[in-house]
C-alpha cells in the first residue's frame, strides 16, 4: 500500500481528522491515545508542555525553553486553554500557534510592550493570549463567531480581560469599528482552505499599513496559491532567527514576516 507522504494530505482530510480526533497533536498521555502522530516527531522538541484535564477539557500549556535573559530561571509561562472541536478546527491548539507562541516568548516581552496587536483565526485565543501576557497595551484575539464563547472563556480564565479583548473578524468582511490599525498582526495556521485566501489576504491589506509587523506561522498545505494571492499587496521573508527553525520546518511548518507593498 502506498503511504502518503505529510506534504501530499489533502488539507480538508487534516481539517476533518482534527475535528474527528482532537487531541492526536497532543503530547501522548495515557488520558489522551491517539496521539502517537507526534509522538515519535521532533516537533515535540518545540512544543510547550502539555498537561491535559480530561473532565474539565482544559490544556494547560507551559513554555519553558525560551531564550530571553530576563526571563532565565524565572517561571515557565503558562496559560490554561478550554479546548472543544466542536466550533471547528479553531478550537483545537495547532502546532504552529504553539510555535508562534514560542517564537514571541523567546523573542521576550519588548518586542511587544505598548504594542496594539491583532490575531486573526484565533481559535482557542492562545497566540493573542501571549502577546496580551507578554505585555501587549491592547490584544484584539479574533475569530469567526461559533469561536468567540471559547476565546471568552480562555480570556477570562486566564485573566488577560485588562489588555485583551475578543472580536468577531470573518475575514473579508470589514474590520469592526473597535479595532484600530494594530502595530503588530499573527495568524498561525490560517492557511488550508482555498477559497478563504482572497478573503484573509483582504484583512491583512484592510488592517496593515507599511509599518505593519506581521507574523505568520503555517504548516504547509496549499499554501503555493496562497502566496500567488499574497504577492499582489505583500513581500515576504522567512524568519531566521528562531533556533527552532530547522526542527519545524522539518515537520513543514514555517514562520515568515510579511510586509505591506505600499
Ligand atoms: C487551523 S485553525 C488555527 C487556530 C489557531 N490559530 C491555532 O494555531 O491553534 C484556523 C483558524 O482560522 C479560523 N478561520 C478560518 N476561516 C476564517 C475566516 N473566513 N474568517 C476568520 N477566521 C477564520 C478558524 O475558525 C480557525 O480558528
Amino acid at each position: 500500500m502506498q503511504t502518503q507522504q505529510p506534504d501530499e494530505r489533502n488539507p480538508i482530510d487534516d481539517e476533518r481528522y482534527a475535528i474527528e480526533e482532537p487531541f492526536r497533536y497532543f503530547r501522548v498521555g495515557e488520558e489522551n491515545a491517539g496521539t502517537q502522530d507526534l509522538a515519535n516527531t521532533e516537533l515535540l522538541s518545540v512544543l510547550p508542555g502539555h498537561h491535559y484535564s480530561i473532565n474539565e477539557k482544559i490544556l494547560r500549556l507551559e513554555f519553558h525553553n525560551f531564550q530571553d535573559n530576563n526571563r532565565l530561571g524565572q517561571e515557565p509561562i503558562s496559560i490554561n486553554l478550554r479546548v472543544d472541536a466542536s466550533p471547528g478546527c479553531g478550537g483545537i491548539v495547532w502546532p504552529a500557534g504553539q510555535i508562534l507562541s514560542n517564537y514571541l516568548i523567546r523573542k521576550g516581552s519588548k518586542f511587544l510592550q505598548g504594542k496594539r496587536i491583532v490575531e486573526l483565526g484565533s481559535g482557542t485565543g492562545l497566540v493573542g493570549l501571549i502577546a496580551a501576557k507578554l505585555g501587549g497595551s491592547r490584544v484584539w484575539i479574533t475569530d469567526q463567531a461559533p469561536l468567540l464563547d471559547i476565546m471568552q472563556q480562555n480570556l477570562s480564565m486566564n485573566r488577560l480581560q485588562h489588555n485583551c479583548a475578543v472580536a468577531e473578524l470573518d475575514w473579508g468582511t470589514s474590520i469592526p469599528a473597535t479595532i484600530p490599525l494594530p502595530d503588530v498582526i499573527l495568524a498561525a495556521d490560517c492557511v488550508y482552505f482555498e477559497p478563504a485566501f482572497p478573503l484573509l489576504v483582504r484583512t491583512l491589506d484592510a488592517l496593515a499599513t507599511e509599518n505593519t509587523q506581521i507574523l505568520f506561522c503555517y504548516k504547509k498545505r496549499a499554501d503555493k496559491r496562497f502566496f500567488g494571492v499574497l504577492k499582489k499587496r505583500f513581500t515576504w521573508a522567512e524568519v531566521m532567527d528562531d533556533p527552532n527553525r530547522d526542527i519545524y520546518s522539518r515537520e513543514s511548518i514555517t514562520l515568515i514576516k510579511l510586509s505591506k507593498i505600499v
